[in-house]
């Protein structure tokens, strides 16, 4: 068994970044420039927005965060959309969810120039993503696809299950990887609330992707001996240490990890490939290489 080390992996990718930024900015060129736009005070998503503006220095991009108030109007957060859509100085920005409940998200996810739509979420880069044209690939499953592409797991000919069927995570992932594409070119199950068998089905999948945002829901008896699991949960569990909680996935490590050929691990899997997927995007922004 092996352990897919994403920490490790997402900072090999940082440090590539962080070279060729290094170039730009050394030929005179101005550095790529990530820009958040952050509404209210939703503490997992400050926490978010900061860790972008981390990663960004990190690798040397420029990084800009619009903190806007909680009863910020929408209209007013479409002119600052248009705003970022109209500035020659951002290649890409993102705006952080979820978004107050009076905002509309599809309204504004649509109001971004897909062009500057790093998240990968505005309907014509999610179409362009069906289709297998170049586009922005939503940040979770683009880094599923990396991890898979740097640890050399063949896809090709497997059978993937992907457990849930989430805008962000399930449906994007399916669709990746059964495209004709290395990663990819894998017969894909989506497993949901409405599927009956879910466990039976799982314990034939070659390749099993947990993202139903259940705490420890898949246990040994639904995995395959020698599969390879993805655990895309992170749930904070709270308990008497000294932090006051541990995070586990969607998969119960300890008693699934001893079956799999690879398997990542949570925390340390795929959370830290998210941002650097974002990263990636946004270098793509610069180059206006999506086209
Ligand atoms: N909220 C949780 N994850 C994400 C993400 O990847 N992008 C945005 N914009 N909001 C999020």
């Amino acid at each position: 068994m092996e352990i897919i080390d994403g920490k490790l992996i997402a900072s090999k990718i940082k440090k590539e970044l962080a070279a060729k930024s290094a170039e730009i900015i050394d030929r005179g060129d101005r550095a790529p420039h990530l820009v958040a736009v952050l509404v209210g005070e939703d503490a997992a998503s400050q926490t978010y927005v900061s860790s972008k503006e981390k990663a960004c220095k990190e690798v040397g991009f420029t990084s800009t965060v619009y903190r806007l108030e909680t009863k910020t109007t929408e209209k007013q957060l479409l002119e600052i959309i248009d705003f970022l859509n109209n500035d020659d100085d951002v290649d890409g920005f993102i705006v952080q969810l979820p978004l107050p409940q009076h905002i509309n998200v599809q309204n504004v996810i649509g109001r971004i120039n897909p062009e500057k739509d790093v998240d990968g979420f505005h309907p014509v880069s999610l179409g362009r993503m069906m289709l297998g044209e170049p586009t922005y690939l939503p940040a979770t499953p683009y880094g599923i696809m990396q991890l898979l592409e740097r640890s050399n797991i063949q896809t090709s000919g497997k059978h993937c299950v992907v457990l849930g069927r989430s805008n962000i995570v399930g449906t994007p992932i399916s669709v990746m990887l059964s495209r004709k594409a290395n990663p990819g070119n894998c017969t894909v199950t989506v497993c949901h609330t409405g599927t009956k068998k879910l466990k039976e089905i799982a314990a034939t999948a070659d390749i099993l992707i947990a993202a139903m945002g259940q705490p420890a829901f898949v246990t040994a008896d639904m995995v395959k001996e020698g599969a390879v699991v993805i655990d895309v949960g992170i749930h904070r569990i709270e308990d008497t240490s000294e932090k006051g909680y541990h995070i586990v996935g969607d998969v119960k490590f300890d008693e699934v990890a001893p079956k799999c050929s690879y398997i990542t691990p949570v925390p340390g899997g795929v959370g830290p490939m998210t941002i650097v997927s974002l990263l990636m995007n946004t270098f793509k922004a610069y180059n206006k290489s999506e086209k």
